[in-house]
Protein backbone atom coordinates (compact mmCIF):
# COMPACT_ATOMS: atom_id res chain seq x y z
CA UNK A 1 0.00 0.00 0.00
CA UNK A 2 1.31 3.32 -0.94
CA UNK A 3 -0.41 6.80 -0.24
CA UNK A 4 -0.84 9.72 -2.56
CA UNK A 5 -0.86 13.38 -0.91
CA UNK A 6 -1.90 15.96 -2.78
CA UNK A 7 -0.58 19.74 -1.73
CA UNK A 8 -2.57 22.65 -3.25
CA UNK A 9 -1.86 26.36 -3.73
CA UNK A 10 -4.50 28.99 -2.80
CA UNK A 11 -2.78 33.09 -2.58
CA UNK A 12 -4.58 35.10 -0.15
CA UNK A 13 -5.47 38.61 -0.48
CA UNK A 14 -6.00 40.54 2.50
CA UNK A 15 -8.05 42.88 1.10
CA UNK A 16 -9.73 44.31 -2.34
CA UNK A 17 -7.37 46.87 -2.10
CA UNK A 18 -4.08 44.18 -2.05
CA UNK A 19 -5.58 43.04 -5.51
CA UNK A 20 -3.71 44.14 -8.69
CA UNK A 21 -6.30 46.79 -10.54
CA UNK A 22 -8.00 44.70 -13.22
CA UNK A 23 -9.18 42.48 -10.54
CA UNK A 24 -10.75 44.79 -8.20
CA UNK A 25 -13.00 45.86 -11.05
CA UNK A 26 -14.01 42.68 -11.81
CA UNK A 27 -14.50 41.80 -8.38
CA UNK A 28 -16.43 45.25 -9.08
CA UNK A 29 -18.36 44.12 -11.38
CA UNK A 30 -18.93 40.87 -9.68
CA UNK A 31 -20.27 42.68 -6.50
CA UNK A 32 -22.79 44.73 -8.73
CA UNK A 33 -23.97 41.46 -10.69
CA UNK A 34 -24.47 39.65 -7.16
CA UNK A 35 -27.54 42.19 -7.03
CA UNK A 36 -29.05 40.16 -10.03
CA UNK A 37 -29.13 37.21 -8.10
CA UNK A 38 -33.28 35.61 -7.97
CA UNK A 39 -32.95 34.01 -4.73
CA UNK A 40 -35.90 34.07 -3.02
CA UNK A 41 -35.52 30.72 -1.34
CA UNK A 42 -32.07 30.72 -0.04
CA UNK A 43 -31.62 34.52 0.22
CA UNK A 44 -27.93 34.07 -1.00
CA UNK A 45 -26.74 35.78 -3.95
CA UNK A 46 -23.38 34.90 -5.53
CA UNK A 47 -22.01 37.00 -8.65
CA UNK A 48 -19.80 36.23 -11.08
CA UNK A 49 -17.60 38.33 -13.50
CA UNK A 50 -15.16 36.77 -15.94
CA UNK A 51 -12.35 38.34 -18.20
CA UNK A 52 -12.24 36.38 -21.81
CA UNK A 53 -8.85 37.03 -23.67
CA UNK A 54 -10.89 38.79 -26.33
CA UNK A 55 -11.21 41.93 -23.43
CA UNK A 56 -14.85 41.32 -23.05
CA UNK A 57 -16.59 40.35 -19.83
CA UNK A 58 -19.05 38.35 -18.95
CA UNK A 59 -21.35 38.08 -16.22
CA UNK A 60 -23.69 35.63 -14.03
CA UNK A 61 -25.80 35.66 -11.20
CA UNK A 62 -27.45 32.66 -9.54
CA UNK A 63 -31.24 32.40 -10.34
CA UNK A 64 -33.00 29.67 -8.39
CA UNK A 65 -36.42 27.89 -9.31
CA UNK A 66 -39.36 26.76 -6.55
CA UNK A 67 -38.41 23.57 -7.98
CA UNK A 68 -35.11 23.60 -6.31
CA UNK A 69 -32.74 21.66 -8.70
CA UNK A 70 -33.54 23.30 -11.66
CA UNK A 71 -31.85 26.68 -10.38
CA UNK A 72 -28.34 27.51 -12.02
CA UNK A 73 -25.29 28.65 -9.72
CA UNK A 74 -23.75 32.30 -10.85
CA UNK A 75 -20.30 30.91 -12.04
CA UNK A 76 -22.33 28.20 -14.55
CA UNK A 77 -24.39 31.01 -15.78
CA UNK A 78 -21.65 32.92 -16.50
CA UNK A 79 -19.35 30.22 -18.12
CA UNK A 80 -22.15 29.38 -19.95
CA UNK A 81 -23.16 32.75 -21.38
CA UNK A 82 -19.28 33.12 -22.53
CA UNK A 83 -19.64 29.33 -24.09
CA UNK A 84 -22.62 30.55 -25.94
CA UNK A 85 -21.57 34.20 -27.09
CA UNK A 86 -18.23 34.13 -27.55
CA UNK A 87 -17.42 30.03 -28.14
CA UNK A 88 -13.49 30.47 -29.51
CA UNK A 89 -12.81 33.12 -26.26
CA UNK A 90 -10.77 31.60 -23.58
CA UNK A 91 -11.51 32.42 -19.88
CA UNK A 92 -8.58 34.25 -18.23
CA UNK A 93 -10.04 35.24 -14.82
CA UNK A 94 -12.92 35.32 -12.88
CA UNK A 95 -13.86 36.50 -10.11
CA UNK A 96 -16.58 35.19 -7.29
CA UNK A 97 -18.28 36.98 -4.39
CA UNK A 98 -21.52 35.99 -2.13
CA UNK A 99 -23.84 37.17 0.40
CA UNK A 100 -26.41 36.56 2.18
CA UNK A 101 -29.35 38.66 3.06
CA UNK A 102 -29.45 37.20 6.49
CA UNK A 103 -26.10 37.53 7.67
CA UNK A 104 -22.81 38.97 6.62
CA UNK A 105 -20.39 36.38 4.84
CA UNK A 106 -16.76 37.39 6.04
CA UNK A 107 -15.00 34.36 4.55
CA UNK A 108 -13.90 33.71 1.15
CA UNK A 109 -16.84 31.42 -0.55
CA UNK A 110 -15.64 29.11 -3.23
CA UNK A 111 -17.08 27.70 -6.52
CA UNK A 112 -19.78 24.47 -4.92
CA UNK A 113 -18.55 21.20 -6.62
CA UNK A 114 -20.78 21.19 -9.83
CA UNK A 115 -19.58 24.64 -10.78
CA UNK A 116 -15.75 23.12 -10.13
CA UNK A 117 -16.69 20.22 -12.51
CA UNK A 118 -18.24 22.92 -15.69
CA UNK A 119 -15.10 25.25 -15.13
CA UNK A 120 -12.79 22.41 -15.35
CA UNK A 121 -14.69 20.93 -18.69
CA UNK A 122 -13.67 24.65 -20.14
CA UNK A 123 -9.96 24.71 -18.59
CA UNK A 124 -9.31 21.54 -20.42
CA UNK A 125 -11.22 23.38 -23.92
CA UNK A 126 -9.68 25.67 -23.83
CA UNK A 127 -5.79 24.52 -22.82
CA UNK A 128 -4.73 27.13 -20.39
CA UNK A 129 -5.44 28.02 -16.82
CA UNK A 130 -8.21 29.88 -15.28
CA UNK A 131 -7.45 32.24 -12.39
CA UNK A 132 -10.33 31.91 -10.02
CA UNK A 133 -10.45 34.70 -7.03
CA UNK A 134 -13.12 34.52 -4.74
CA UNK A 135 -14.90 36.49 -1.44
CA UNK A 136 -17.56 36.40 0.51
CA UNK A 137 -19.41 39.78 1.13
CA UNK A 138 -15.97 41.57 2.92
CA UNK A 139 -13.22 40.56 4.00
CA UNK A 140 -9.91 38.31 2.45
CA UNK A 141 -10.20 36.99 -0.91
CA UNK A 142 -8.61 33.67 -2.29
CA UNK A 143 -7.12 33.31 -5.70
CA UNK A 144 -6.38 30.34 -7.34
CA UNK A 145 -3.99 29.76 -9.94
CA UNK A 146 -5.94 27.17 -11.70
CA UNK A 147 -9.33 25.51 -11.19
CA UNK A 148 -7.12 22.15 -10.96
CA UNK A 149 -5.93 23.74 -7.37
CA UNK A 150 -9.34 23.46 -6.39
CA UNK A 151 -10.37 20.18 -7.58
CA UNK A 152 -8.05 16.74 -7.29
CA UNK A 153 -8.81 14.02 -9.24
CA UNK A 154 -11.23 15.99 -11.71
CA UNK A 155 -13.22 13.61 -14.01
CA UNK A 156 -12.30 14.74 -17.54
CA UNK A 157 -12.67 13.15 -21.12
CA UNK A 158 -9.94 11.40 -20.62
CA UNK A 159 -11.83 8.76 -18.72
CA UNK A 160 -14.10 8.66 -21.22
N1 LIG B 1 -24.58 29.15 -5.41
C1 LIG B 1 -23.87 29.71 -6.44
O1 LIG B 1 -24.38 30.55 -7.19
N2 LIG B 1 -22.59 29.31 -6.60
C2 LIG B 1 -21.95 28.38 -5.83
O2 LIG B 1 -20.85 27.99 -6.16
C3 LIG B 1 -22.60 27.89 -4.62
C4 LIG B 1 -24.03 28.16 -4.50
C5 LIG B 1 -25.99 29.51 -5.26
C6 LIG B 1 -26.94 28.40 -5.58
C7 LIG B 1 -28.16 28.80 -4.75
O3 LIG B 1 -28.92 29.71 -5.52
C8 LIG B 1 -27.57 29.53 -3.57
O4 LIG B 1 -26.24 29.89 -3.94
C9 LIG B 1 -27.53 28.71 -2.28
O5 LIG B 1 -26.91 27.49 -2.48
Amino acid sequence: MKKIVITTEISVFDSVQELPDEIQNLMKLAVEVRKNAYAPYSKFRVGAALLLDNGEIVLGSNQENAAFPSGLCAERVAIFQAGSIYPKAKIVKMAITAASDTNQTTSPIPPCGSCRQSIAEYEIKQETPIAIYFMGEIGAIYKSDSLKNLLPFMFDKKFL
